[in-house]
This record gives C-alpha cells, structure tokens and sequence, in this order.
C-alpha cells in the first residue's frame, strides 16, 4: 500500500527516486508524486494520476534539479486518485512536502483544529492533515525536527511518514507508527535512500558484493537523514543504535528475466519455489520432515488442543488447504478464517491453540493485527510468510520463510504453492511429533512431496494448451470455479485469480453446495470450470459436474491424465499428472493461473498491476 521513496546525496535525486518508485510500483500505482529540493533551496512538485511513468511527462521540460527529494506512489484510501489528492503534501508556505503510507485515524479532529488555526486545506487526503501539522509546530517555534516529531505523538493509527523540508541544508525526516507502514534505510558514499522497501534501495547496493547494510525502522522509531548522514532516534528524540542487516541483490533486485509479465516469470518459477520451501526441511535420507526451527517441543506439540490458520486473500485460500491438511495429518482440529474476521470476534484462544498465519509480505495488516491478538492472548503463533524481517516474523514465536524470492506481480502465484508446500511439512511434522503418523505413512507423504518440482516443471513445459483453453472462455462474463475437499479452496483461489487480472465476474464454490443455489445460474452463458483430479472425492464432483452439463452448462474440467471417461462427458479438458492426494491442490492451481494469465492477455488488461489493487495491503 503506497510506497515511499526519499534521497539525500549529492547525484540528481529525481532518476534515483523515480526509479525507486517505478520498483515500489506493486504497492499502489493510482498516481504519483515527487517533490524535489532545488538549487535555490525552493520545493518543485510534480504530480501524476495514475503509474509513476506519468511523471515523466509531468517533467517534460526537465525534471527539477536538486540532489534531496522525496516522492511517492499511492494506493488511494482517503480521496480519490486525482492530482491534489497524490502526494507529496505541501503545506500553505511550501516550506515542506509530506508521503505517507497509512491511515490517518483521527483525522478529522486534527484538521477541524487546523483549519481552526488557519490552514487551508487543497486535498481530501488525511495526509494533508500531517504536513499542516509539522508546518504548525514549526509555526510555534520548533525545528524541523522537532515539529515532525510532535506531530508523530498527535496522530493515531498505523503508519509510515515522511517530510522533507526546503532549504540549502535541506534534511528527510520519516518515522513509523504501529505495524502498517515499513521503512528501510541504507546509506553508502554520503548518500542515502529511505524507502518503504527493499527494491528502492538498489542503487546504494555495492556494485562488487550486490549487498548492503539496511537499516530497518521499527514501530516508535524515526530517522533523520542529512548530508551529514543518517541518525536514528525515538520518538522523544533520544538517539538509537541500530545494528543494520545484510540485504543481498536476490531480495532487492527485480527483473523480467525476457518474460512479458512478471506474473508468467512468477508462475514459470514453482518448480523452483516448492523446492526452495522444502530444502533443508527434509531428511531425504529417514524421509522425514525436519524443523529444528520449530519454536515448541515435542511436549508443547503433544498438549495442542487446536490449530488454527489465518490469511487474507490468497493466503487465506491457502489456510484453507492447510486445515485440510493439518486436521488429516496430525489429528488436531483446524480451522481456517480470514485475519480480518478473526481479528474482531474475539476468539478463544488458549495456551494450548496453536494459530498458524500465512502471508506473502508478512505486512497485511489485518493478518498482523490478528497475529497481535493471539501473542496478546496467549496462544502459541507460527508465521508462513515470503518477507523476512516483515511485521508478521517479528510477531510470531517461529517463522518459516517461503524462500520464494520477491514477487512482483499483485496476483499471488509461486507464494501461493510456496505456503502449500510449507502447510504440507508442518502439519507432517506435528503429525510425525505427535505420534499420528506412522513412519511409513510420513514417509510416503514425504516421497510425494520429492516429486512436487518436477511435476511442477510437467504443468509449465507447454503453454499453448492454456493460450488454446483461454481463446475457447475468454469471451465468457460469468465463471463458477467447483472443487471438493482441498479442491474446493483451489477453485476459489482459481475464481480470485481471474477476477483479479482480467476484472471477469468468477465465483469459487464447493462443487457439493452448487446444488443448494448456484445450479441456478447454469445455462450457456456460465463457464464452469470443474476441479476432479482422481482423489478420494472424485466421484462425487463427477456427479456435480453431470449435473452441470445436463443443464446446458459449458464445462472445463481439470482431470487426472489418462481419465478419458469423465473427459467424453465435459466439454473441454486441462491435464495434471497422475500424483498422490496432498500435493494435487498445487497441481490443480497451475492450471488455473495459467488460464487466468491468458485470458486477461486477450483481454488486454494489465496483467502484473490491475487496477484498484496493491501487493501488499497495509492498511485494513
Ligand atoms: C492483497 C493482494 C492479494 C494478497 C493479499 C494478502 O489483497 O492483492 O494478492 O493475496 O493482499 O497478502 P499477503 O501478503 O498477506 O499474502
């Protein structure tokens, strides 16, 4: 959600930054801004709606010179996308320009009493509300410094902030408050970038090693950053040390690799990510699965009484297989839920429940409130998540990282299959940890999930059979996605990846409850898209599709290799591997993005940045 991006040096900021905000582009893309310090001390603005690219036509008589900037690329929660309501903010005497990345929650209140005070406000954001802030305490007779810090303790909410001020001394100030907004730091060579995450910071990377020392601000933290270099300090103005970490250039570099969208290199690279998720987690050798990181003995495992899985969005499909999952393996209850529900309903949570929560950036603030939650009550927290260092791996008591490498595309793919991959070795180990899996049941389990990369490799060697299928259902405005058992949440993953990237009306539903409403909606306009691999539901959802097709329904049918008959019943068939039961879910998912991917080309939409969407949504 929004992205951040600020420079301090002695090069032109303008390419440095606008590059940065190019790389933050998959946290909010509706219209971008840069404000830029220059020669004569004076704030230049240049605004956009809509991508960071537009800025370059906002600067087609040259973008303003001047070695300090700060700009921003937004997700629009308060004011629609439009050239006032873009950030930077500049207060009534443009003596400062503001981003931000969050809410604002007393908003209103603030600027009730500002415009009290005299400001005059341009804008519908409650942004606008912090830069008159700053500008009052200066006002009042503060610093720079010190106003930014006042009005750190005036606002509520979750956020990240940051100023830059005019002059020939010019400085950035930027702080965070609560989990919603991260900001990075690095500097090298008396420059430095500030930035809402890694990608921005590419170019103080060293050129030799591709590393570099990054600075990670926490909750309650503030940086200020001068030619002088970068101080760190609370929010009383008490200065911190702050041990940087070693970043390397697989976390901050980002690249097409020749594909046209990030989302086809995403999904070409599954093999590799399932692979990545289980290394070092298994013992190939006693075909076990082996979690020295698991932060509960086997005496805690043994107490558990429950688990219970949490996400949003993708991630929360993916808790729904692994309930399946869990509850089958190590004979716990499970249950899934969305974070956004499960943070409101006040749960029960005991010492003895173990909440497991799954996300790619480790930053959704639903997820990472409903994470609070459970450690403030008590219960024990595992995170699955691809960000290291994100709020989510900080909050829980143990995280296991997909080591998926940074996924650009808005649409979930090979961070999907990562958590899959994970679910599938965490509820074997608590089964193995807890005596519900015999050794040569877990073995067997772990023999299948060896196979995953190469079936995986199998799913993606051709693409043409998915460009043939997405010609035959482009056309179509309406899609029922139908699965059973943990089929039933990969068909709802199918479902969100297709209305995600080509704006298609697509519902995902368990194929046994069609008949208790949806059937009404089948005739030939509707495209079913029906999962029936040969699993032990297979029957049943042979039954639902016949019913389907005796309703004129038009059918596409994700099938096992070699099950010709139920293919003579559907109208169009896509193939997975023959494989065994708790890997099939990640099988049937390629399918279904791959049939997203192409009909969103056909459709000409934009595949890696769709509209209204962010990666990662950092606000709730
Ligand atoms: C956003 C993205 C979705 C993603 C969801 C959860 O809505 O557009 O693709 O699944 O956030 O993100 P997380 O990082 O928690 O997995």
């Amino acid at each position: 959600m929004c992205g951040i991006v600020g420079y301090v040096g002695k090069q032109d900021a303008w390419p440095i930054i606008y590059e940065g905000l190019k790389r933050l582009e998959y946290r909010g893309y509706d219209s971008a801004g840069i404000a830029i310090v220059d020669a004569q001390g004076d704030i230049q603005v240049r605004k956009t709606v809509g991508k960071v690219s537009g800025l370059d036509e906002a600067a087609t008589t040259g973008h303003p010179q001047g070695s300090v900037g700060l700009g921003h690329t937004r997700w629009a929660t308060h004011g629609r996308p439009s050239h006032d309501n873009a950030h930077p903010h500049i207060d009534c005497q443009q003596r400062i320009a503001v981003v931000h990345n969050g809410i604002v929650e007393n908003y209103l209140e603030l600027k009730q009493w500002l415009t009290g005070a005299g400001h005059v406000f341009y804008s519908e954001t409650d942004t606008e509300v912090l830069t008159h802030l700053v500008e009052e305490g200066m006002e009042q007779g503060l610093s720079f410094q010190d106003a930014f810090r006042s009005m750190g303790g005036m606002v509520k909410g979750s956020q990240a902030i940051s100023a830059v001020l005019q002059g020939e001394d010019s400085e950035i100030c930027a702080l965070r408050l609560g989990h919603a907004g991260g900001i990075v730091v690095a500097q090298a060579d008396g420059q430095a970038i500030i930035g809402s995450d890694l990608p921005a910071l590419l170019p103080l990377l060293q050129a030799e090693s591709n590393t570099g020392q990054v600075g990670f601000l926490e909750t309650g933290e503030m940086v200020v950053v001068t030619l002088d270099g970068v101080e760190y300090q609370d929010l009383d103005g008490n200065p911190i040390v702050k041990q940087p970490r070693l970043v390397t250039q697989e976390e901050v570099l980002v690249d097409k690799g020749g594909y046209q969208h990030f989302m086809l290199k995403e999904i070409m690279e599954q093999p590799q990510a399932v692979a990545s998720a289980m290394r070092e987690r298994i013992n190939f050798d006693t075909r076990r699965v082996d979690l020295p990181d698991f932060p509960l003995s086997t005496e805690e495992i043994a107490k558990l009484d429950r688990v219970m899985l949490i996400g949003c969005g993708t991630s929360l499909n993916a808790a729904q297989v692994g309930r399946h999952l869990v509850e089958r393996y190590s004979g716990l209850p499970a249950e899934a839920e969305s974070a956004s529900e499960f943070r409101y309903r006040d749960p029960f949570i005991g010492p003895n429940t173990l909440v497991v929560s799954i996300g790619q950036s480790g930053e959704t603030a639903d997820t990472v409130a409903a994470m609070q939650m459970v450690k403030d009550k008590g219960g024990k927290l595992i995170t699955i998540c691809n960000s290291e260092g994100s709020q989510a791996s900080r909050i829980a008591d143990g995280s296991f990282y997909m080591r998926s490498g940074i996924e650009i595309g808005v649409a979930s793919t090979k961070t999907f299959v990562a958590s899959l991959t994970i679910l599938n070795l965490l509820a074997i180990y608590l089964g193995q940890s807890r005596g519900t899996l015999e050794p040569a049941k877990f073995q067997e389990l772990v023999d299948g999930l060896a196979q995953l990369p190469r079936l995986m490799g199998e799913l993606i060697a051709d693409s043409s059979v998915y460009q043939q299928m997405a010609q035959e259902y482009a056309t179509f405005d309406n899609f029922l996605f139908l699965g059973r058992g943990m089929n039933s949440p990969i068909a709802s993953e199918g479902a969100l990846k297709l209305k995600e990237i080509s704006y298609i009306h697509a519902e995902g539903y368990p194929a046994g409850e069609m008949k208790h409403g949806p059937i009404a909606l089948i005739d030939s306009a509707m495209a079913i898209v029906a999962l029936a691999p040969k699993d032990t539901l297979y029957d049943k959802v042979a039954n639902n599709i016949r019913e389907v097709k005796a309703r004129d329904g038009r059918v596409l049918a994700v099938l096992t290799e070699g099950d010709t008959q139920l293919a003579a019943d559907v109208d169009h068939v896509l193939y997975i591997p023959e494989a065994p039961e708790h890997i099939i879910p990640l099988l049937t998912t390629v399918p279904l993005q791959m049939l997203a991917y192409h009909i969103a080309l056909l459709r000409d939409r934009d595949v890696d940045q769709p509209r209204n969407l962010a990666k990662s949504v950092t606000v709730e």
